[in-house]
């Protein structure tokens, strides 16, 4: 053997040796979501863990908020009790509930190696709990300064030795206990005890989140320390630091990374499939401001993809004009036997939106077969049909699904909270709403759609009224409860919708929505079939240079006639008339102005969105920029004015738009172009004609002969 291959052997042996001789103690009463946490992380470094305590009642206060932890010193002087004469073993005791491993126990073993003592603990940079004792700590020329608790390491008769030494009650402090100690300059040299100042194995977020960077490999994600330039072992979110933590475990130790991604996303996933039966789930809707598209919302939750009869429905409706009663009403009645329960709560019942969610809540907390209570706002359009079964199928104890505004940063969580509480930005929240990083992700705050587990409400969240905080927005507090709170974005699930400025004062509101809410407008005013018009040469030209397309939706034409006839104030076909300049219209028809209803900025908003696509596809060369001053709609009644003679518009083209069924709504009608002897007697609703206007297509509207025609015309020039 040669002497490299000795010293390798020697290493190798030393390590190994090393990795069996290191026991982490942790003291856990309580699997929380923090303590899972903490093992997988254990777990993954293959730590030889021992969890003292599990069971146990906590009686060591409310550590982080006042003194006390005094419990898990007593618990682990009883544990070393036992190891006290093994010499060679190395005794990492740390915290569980608010601490992750980024790197393993060899690492540990060999760091403390470096550290040349007998027993390490954790240092920072703050003094707790006692501030006088600050002149009484050793001088250093850098690193933090004071004690931490939160994590121990020495070899286990020197641990032994320092614990031994409790005689205190479960709620003194322990931190002061081990600063007394390492205090006293004999005790200190006797179990020759430091602090690791410098954060080669522990590093408190505490005062220190300014320090930490993540730092990306290929299989593994770390926490390096920019001022010591280490790169620490024991990562611990003491104090008010825990949410930090938890978007550092994000992606610390191999939660997600660039190369694999999440790699626990698919953990403890339940397959509904295979179960006998769907569980059961109380839907809460929350109607807490006028918000376009309800109808659309509620037919979305009907087509969600999950046994209506395992849906329960709870309604509440805060909005206390009449306008979403005639929606709510008739969703309900349509329904109600659909779902296996359905209540509504409205107006009347005077009840603040976070009483309401409460109300909610507690529905589903009381009653034992509730197994999921899905909180949703009417302002979410969830596009994706199997969003409850991929929510459910996570199985975690609170999950949203991630929402945002359409083509907006805007979404449903909070990547990070402020000190204060408030809303700060995450350096992933951007990659998290666009989806460049794909996983699950532990958050501070949420809103507007989330499952949360039954069980998690009769049990961590069995407190009544998570919701209703003084100052704070009612769906802020749900992130003070210690329970986990993701957000998912492994699948596309829908949009936020705006539900800012919407005016109910018409009769039809949505179809003002196409500025605020584009996406869902075109989706409810505009032709299945538009798109196939630039795809598939989806139009046909019945005359010459007359081209025919869809454009309209049913709603959109049967909106605009309702909203038109809910104005009712046509003009009768007068040649006098005081809406257009001049005053004098030689061929008036009976109709009402768009800009009578207040409709004119939007309609000439659609016609640059759908129709001057079609112009420069039909007259290539020819861009239009949908200027048009007369835009209205016409009404055609034998009662009243049945045709309207021949002539040319005053327009370089014209867009004329059916907004009835000839034979249902109407006989007779249709269009003459006289020029090439060509008729168009079928009308379709919601197609359009486009034809030019001023010197080829001189046209004529034939006789209505029974009902009631309406067209939508626009003059576009140029
Ligand atoms: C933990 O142990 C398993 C099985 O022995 C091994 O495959 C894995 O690589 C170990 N993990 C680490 C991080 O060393
Ligand atoms: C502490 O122990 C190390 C060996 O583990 C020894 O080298 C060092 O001298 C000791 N320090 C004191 C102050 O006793
Ligand atoms: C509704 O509740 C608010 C505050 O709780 C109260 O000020 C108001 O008087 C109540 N209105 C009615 C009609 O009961
Ligand atoms: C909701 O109801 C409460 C109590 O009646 C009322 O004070 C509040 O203004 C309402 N909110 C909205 C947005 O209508
Ligand atoms: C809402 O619409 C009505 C009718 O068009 C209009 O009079 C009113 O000014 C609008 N309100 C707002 C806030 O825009
Ligand atoms: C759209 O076109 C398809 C065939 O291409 C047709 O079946 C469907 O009815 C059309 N949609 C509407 C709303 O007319
Ligand atoms: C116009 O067309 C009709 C048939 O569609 C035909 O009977 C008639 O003779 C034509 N008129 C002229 C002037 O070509
Ligand atoms: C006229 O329309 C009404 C209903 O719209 C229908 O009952 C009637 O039969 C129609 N008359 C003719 C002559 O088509």
């Amino acid at each position: 053997m040669s002497g490299w291959e000795g010293v390798f052997l020697v290493v190798l042996w030393k390590s190994l040796y090393f990795a069996d001789k290191l026991l982490v103690l942790t003291v856990a009463t309580e699997e929380t979501d923090g303590f899972l946490r903490f093992m997988q992380s254990a777990n993954y470094f293959n730590y030889t863990v021992k969890v003292l305590g599990m069971g146990e009642t906590w009686k060591g206060g409310d550590v982080g908020r006042s003194i006390g932890g005094g419990q898990k010193v007593r618990l682990l002087k009883e544990a070393m009790e036992a190891l006290a004469d093994q010499e060679d073993l190395v005794v990492l005791s740390v915290d569980s509930y608010d601490l992750v491993f980024s790197g393993g126990p060899e690492e540990i073993l060999r760091k403390f190696q470096q550290a040349n003592h007998k027993v390490l603990f954790a240092a920072e940079g703050l003094i707790w709990p006692d501030k006088k004792l600050a002149e009484k700590y050793p001088a250093i020329r850098s690193g933090k300064r004071y004690l931490n608790s939160g994590g121990i390491i020495g070899f286990a008769p020197y641990i032994n030795r320092v614990v031994s030494q409790w005689n205190l009650h479960d709620n003194d402090d322990d931190q002061l206990f081990y600063t007394k100690m390492y205090l006293d300059p004999l005790q200190r040299q006797t179990l020759n005890m430091t602090l690791d100042h410098k954060c080669q194995i522990f590093q408190n977020l505490n005062g220190a989140v300014d320090e930490v960077l993540l730092k990306f490999g290929t299989d593994r994600v770390r926490v390096r320390n920019t001022v010591y330039d280490s790169l620490p072992v024991v990562v611990h979110g003491n104090g008010n630091t825990k949410i930090y933590l938890n978007s550092l475990a994000n992606y610390v130790p191999n939660t997600w990374n660039y190369e694999l991604g999440c790699s626990h996303c698919d953990d403890d996933i339940v397959d509904l499939s295979q179960l006998k039966e769907y569980p059961n789930v109380l839907v809460g809707v929350f109607i807490e401001q006028p918000t376009p598209f309800l109808p659309e919302f509620f037919k979305r939750l009907l087509t969600l993809d999950y046994p209506k009869d395992k849906l329960n429905i709870f309604v509440h409706n805060n909005v206390s004009e009449v306008y979403h009663e005639k929606h709510i009403q008739k969703f309900w009645q349509e329904n109600r036997n659909v779902f296996n329960t359905f209540k509504v709560v409205g107006p009347e019942e005077n009840l603040s939106q976070g009483e309401a969610r409460n109300m909610g809540m507690d529905i589903c907390r009381k009653d034992a077969t509730c197994d999921y209570y899905f909180s949703l706002d009417t302002d979410v359009m969830l596009t994706n049909r199997q969003t409850l079964k991929l929510l459910i199928e996570q199985n975690r104890k609170i999950i949203g699904p991630l929402v945002t505004r359409h083509g907006k940063l805007w979404s449903n969580f909070w990547g990070a909270l402020s000190l204060d509480g408030y809303y700060a930005r995450s350096e992933d929240y951007v990659d998290i709403v666009q989806r460049k990083r794909v996983g699950m992700w532990n958050i501070p705050f949420m809103a507007h759609v989330y499952l949360v587990k039954g069980s998690a409400l009769r049990n961590e969240l069995k407190e009544r009224n998570v919701f209703v905080l003084e100052k704070l927005d009612p769906d802020m507090a749900l992130c003070r409860n210690g329970v986990f709170m993701y957000i998912t974005n492994r699948h596309d699930f829908g949009r936020l919708i705006s539900t800012a400025n919407y005016n109910i004062s018409h009769y039809n509101n949505d179809l003002w929505q196409i500025f605020q809410n584009p996406v869902d407008w075109k989706e409810k005013y505009i032709h299945q079939n538009y798109t196939q018009i630039f795809t598939e040469n989806y139009m046909e030209e019945p005359c010459p240079d007359v081209f025919w397309f869809p454009v309209f939706s049913e709603k959109a034409c049967d909106e605009i006639v309702e909203e038109m006839e809910h104005y009712g104030s046509w003009s009768g076909g007068k040649h006098e008339d005081k809406r257009i300049s001049g005053g004098y219209e030689t061929v008036p028809t009976d109709d009402i102005h768009m800009r009578q209803i207040g409709y004119d900025k939007e309609w000439l908003h659609f016609i640059r969105e759908f129709i001057s696509p079609i112009t420069l596809k039909v007259f290539s060369g020819y861009f239009t920029k949908g200027y048009s001053i007369m835009n209205f709609v016409v009404k055609y009644t034998p009662e009243r004015q049945a045709y309207l003679r021949p002539h040319h518009d005053s327009s370089t083209f014209t867009i004329n738009i059916a907004l009835n069924n000839k034979d249902t709504d109407f006989q007779g009608g249709g269009c003459r172009f006289h020029r090439y002897n060509c008729s168009l007697n079928s009308p379709r609703k919601g197609w359009s004609f486009m034809h030019p206007g001023r010197l080829t297509h001189l046209h004529e509207g034939l006789p209505t002969t029974n009902g009631t025609r309406y067209i939508a015309i626009s003059f576009i020039d140029p």
